[in-house]
């Protein structure tokens, strides 16, 4: 919005030699203005004769008698503030707050193209700023709709295409079973290979299916928890053991170290989730001969802290954030072709925000890396005896 909305077209204007009383006679004509511009002969501005200037010195009859006759000159401000009428609200205020402090009370003059225009306000100038702010809440409120339509939209694609995929591609993982165990008749070793693999695939597809779909209803706050009482430390053996086989075939050496027995409320699938993408990151990133050590540990706060450390390729600082957003994946997982999408983190850390805790990662190159999981104090329960003797109280009682 530009300073022409600031102005007060209807009034008149005056000449430097005009008489002072003729002047305070025309200003009670036009209660509205703060001021009058004083022009010369080529209608250029050369002066602001202010209202309270003027009343200062005709009020008194003493100095009425003084000022009546003279020139207006005696009386206006030499150095008014001058600004053309295209220069933007904020380019005004900031002239206002920097060198005319004046304008405030008297107002300014506004020019286009070399001519006077009128005299602008700092109450017009306010309206117009509170206008402006409007108008911005308006499109920013429209601009919130469409994207929130838009991602409406996103989720309801998403949802429906994994539904149309999934359907498929459950059929083939059943056929590639079916086929493997030799139910359709006896498979040769190669073909039983390419059903492994066939199967393989297939499930990874199916993965990323399913953590897309999560990542986009949790995106859109349609992914709700079913929290019950979880005991971290059974997630932390039961994700062990699934990867067990993928450990010994790597050669590393997987070690856990529990030191709470603290349960707590969490959605059990989801926490699962959470520790079977830290822990299989970290068996992925880490070459043999390295070992991936699993722990939970309550915080000084009472957080429930569950983490995931390894002795692999680490993360440089720089790629710390965007491995953590949709498919961002590291350099150094693409230079080995280190199979992946790079939804898992994401996925991660939206579902550990969902139950009011954070993600982050601590890495260096060759360093290793260290994924931690906080669960805020509230989610952390009793230790399990404590709990199993409340309970027995309770049934006693
Ligand atoms: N423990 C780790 N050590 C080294 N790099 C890691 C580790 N965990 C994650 N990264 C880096 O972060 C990237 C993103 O991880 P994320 O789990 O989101 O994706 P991904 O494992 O590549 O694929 P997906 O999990 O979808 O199968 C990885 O590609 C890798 O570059
Ligand atoms: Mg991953």
């Amino acid at each position: 919005m530009s300073a022409k909305s600031t102005i007060i077209r209807d009034l008149p204007t005056v000449t430097a030699e005009m008489r002072c009383g003729a002047v305070f006679e025309l200003m009670r004509q036009y209660e509205s203005g703060p001021a009058f511009a004083v022009l010369d002969s080529a209608d250029w501005p050369v002066g602001l004769i202010a209202r309270h200037a003027l009343l200062q010195a005709l009020a008194h009859p003493v100095t009425y008698a003084l000022y009546e006759n003279r020139p207006v000159r005696l009386l206006m401000n030499r150095d008014p503030l001058v600004i053309e009428a295209e220069d933007t609200i904020d380019r005004v205020s900031e002239r206002i707050a920097n060198d005319h402090p004046d304008a405030v009370d008297d107002g300014f003059i506004v020019v286009e193209d070399g001519r006077y225009l009128g005299i602008g306000t700092v109450l017009a100038l306010l309206n117009s700023s509170v206008q402006n702010a409007r108008t911005q809440i308006a499109e920013l409120e429209v601009a919130r709709t469409v994207a929130e339509h838009a991602n409406q939209a996103k989720s309801t694609f998403l949802a429906n295409m994994s539904h149309e995929l999934r359907t498929p591609l459950n059929a083939v993982l059943g056929f590639a079973d079916l086929l493997a165990t030799g139910t359709a008749g006896p498979v040769s070793d190669r073909q039983a290979e390419y059903l492994r693999d066939i199967q393989s695939s297939g499930q990874r597809l199916l993965d990323l299916i399913n953590d897309l779909l999560d990542l986009s209803r949790a995106e859109s706050g349609r992914l709700d928890l079913v929290e019950t009482r979880v005991d971290p430390t059974c997630l932390i053996e039961e994700v062990q053991r699934m990867l067990a086989p993928r450990v010994l075939g790597a050669d590393i050496v997987f070690a856990t170290e529990i030191a709470t027995d603290a349960w707590v409320t969490a959605d059990e699938r989801k926490l699962l989730q959470i520790l079977m993408n830290l822990a299989t990151n970290a068996v992925k990133f880490t070459p043999s001969g390295g070992s991936v050590t699993m722990g939970a540990e309550l915080q000084d706060d009472g957080g429930m802290l569950l983490w995931v450390r390894d002795t692999g390729v680490g993360i440089p600082s720089e790629e710390l954030e965007t491995v953590m957003t949709p498919f961002g994946r590291g350099r150094e997982a693409m230079a080995r072709q280190i199979e992946g999408s790079g939804i898992g983190l994401a996925l991660t850390r939206v579902l550990v925000e969902l139950h009011g805790g954070h993600l982050f990662l601590e890495s260096a190159p060759k360093q290793g890396t260290t994924a931690c999981a906080v669960l805020p104090a509230e989610r952390t329960l009793q230790t399990k005896n404590e709990d199993q003797e409340q309970q027995q109280l309770s049934a006693g009682g």
